[in-house]
């Protein structure tokens, strides 16, 4: 009988997810090794702490606090550590040492993504990372590989389990911002500093892969535009329901032409948004995660599940190692990262979208017209206004709610017309300012 090729598979990290891999790959030795056509024999675990407790189960004598020894005897390198250093030096090491690297490091991705596409593309290795947006779904191979031939147009992603759980409850369950936020943490969504969940760090992240991928152009963190989801309010949230909409924080990246100049290129922006109860993104209920896909020949996908958990997320990470094992079979380079459309990265100002703007105004004859002017004035036109009965101010000056929903228009002259309203002497306070997607 002939023997069976050995990889040599080193996880970089014990913990959630690497614990999940670690164990899937031991005891799913013989089915992951039919697949992928060599036997993935694991040489190591890399930890900090030999002695914390552990998910899964690995045995005792692969646990090892030296990473760089484990790298130099791998051919197949799983950084699930986190963070930018040490990942950064240790997938470094590992693409020049000759090993395939799978990684679900978002935040290296988005911040280091080129300096470690080149170093694979340079010794020829692959660099995957399905799990490193969206946890178990896949997105990334969808992407880079299924919709290869299209050319995207829009993502909208819900990418950020714990704040989708944070909003959902808000919505279905009538829970403030606040008491949503312990209950996410309670559950274990959200980290124990949920800054990066909450004010949208983690979701700019992802949207820099996505729109990387998507329009095969680097698309650099800094040049995504983040708005967190601290100030959205649950009277904010009941009033959209009302309205026909869900409060949603999407990732939103476009191909677009700025009006004002001409030039074609794209943009990446994170924020809270209303999307039509009618959309699908609507319909993402909980910590779920999904990506909305708009291309012009596929027209719209949506890919949904899991974005987080150690298992799941593992799932995504057993998938690349297949893969990567695969191509080590079968020999020759791996594929380089496509970014040969090299389009312009457009500034906020550029991109165009709705408003749903909420107003407490003076109740009397001349108001809706000097409203409406402000809109006219800055190229801004209006889609629907209603009116609420009398619901505030005194008998001298009573009060009314008004709510109005813009058609698209640019962000500049939108954020105008914002400041010019706040300024109105007709207008006692703007109340709410929410991006309308997804129509
Ligand atoms: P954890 O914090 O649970 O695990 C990190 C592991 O890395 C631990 O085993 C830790 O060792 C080890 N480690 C940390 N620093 C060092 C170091 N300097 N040297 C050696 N080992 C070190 O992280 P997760 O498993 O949750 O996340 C791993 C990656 O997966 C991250 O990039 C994350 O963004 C990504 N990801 C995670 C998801 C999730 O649901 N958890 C979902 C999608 C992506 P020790 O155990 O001894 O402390
Ligand atoms: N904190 C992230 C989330 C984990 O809530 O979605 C997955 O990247």
């Amino acid at each position: 009988m002939i023997e069976q090729r050995k990889l040599r598979v080193a996880v970089l990290g014990g913990g959630s997810v690497g614990s999940q891999v670690a164990s899937l790959l031991i005891a799913h030795g013989d089915e992951l090794a039919a697949r992928a056509g060599a036997v993935l024999e694991v040489v190591g675990v890399v930890v900090r702490n030999l002695d914390a407790p552990r998910d899964g189960d690995i045995p005792r004598e692969l646990l090892t606090t030296d990473a760089s020894a484990l790298i130099l005897q791998a051919d197949i390198v799983v950084e699930l550590i986190g963070g930018l250093e040490p990942a950064r030096t240790l997938i470094l090491e590992a693409l020049n040492s000759g090993a395939d690297v799978i990684t679900a490091n978002k935040a290296l991705l988005a911040t280091h993504g080129p300096e470690l596409f080149e170093a694979a593309e340079q010794v020829g290795a692959q660099l995957h990372y399905e799990a490193a947006v969206g946890g178990a779904i896949p997105i990334i191979r969808p992407l880079r590989d299924s919709l290869a031939g299209d050319r995207v147009s829009r993502i909208l992603g819900i990418v950020n389990g714990t704040t989708n759980y944070i909003l959902d409850r808000m919505d279905v369950e009538g829970d403030t911002l606040e008491n949503a936020l312990a209950e996410a943490t309670r559950l274990g969504y959200a980290e124990a500093d949920p800054t990066a969940d909450i004010e949208g760090f983690d979701a700019a992240q992802k949207a820099a892969i996505l729109a990387s991928l998507a329009f095969h152009t680097t698309v650099p963190l800094e040049a995504v535009h983040r708005e967190g989801m601290t100030s959205v309010t649950l009277e904010q949230v009941v009033s959209a329901r009302k309205a026909g909409y869900a409060v949603k924080l999407l990732a939103i990246c476009e191909r677009i032409t700025d009006a004002a100049t001409g030039v074609e290129g794209v943009t990446a922006r994170v924020h809270p948004a209303l999307v039509p109860l009618s959309h699908p993104l609507a319909s993402v209920h909980g910590a779920n995660n999904a990506v909305f896909v708009e291309a012009e020949a596929a027209g719209s996908l949506m890919f949904y599940g899991a974005g987080a958990g150690g298992i799941q997320t593992a799932s995504a990470v057993l998938g690349d190692i297949v893969s990567a094992a695969r191509r080590h079979v079968a020999g020759g380079p791996g594929v380089a990262e496509s970014t040969q459309a090299n389009l312009p990265v457009l500034p906020m100002s550029s991109v165009t979208t709705k408003y749903q703007i909420t107003l407490t105004v003076v109740d009397e004859p001349g108001v809706l017209a000097a409203i409406a002017t402000q809109f006219s004035d800055r190229g801004v036109s209006v889609e629907a206004v209603s009116q609420s009965v009398r619901d505030g101010g005194d008998e001298a000056r009573p009060t009314a709610t008004l709510v109005i929903v813009t058609h698209r228009a640019a962000e500049s002259s939108l954020a105008a017309t914002v400041t010019a309203l706040a300024a109105s002497p007709v207008v006692s306070s703007v109340v709410s300012v929410l991006r309308v997607e997804g129509q």
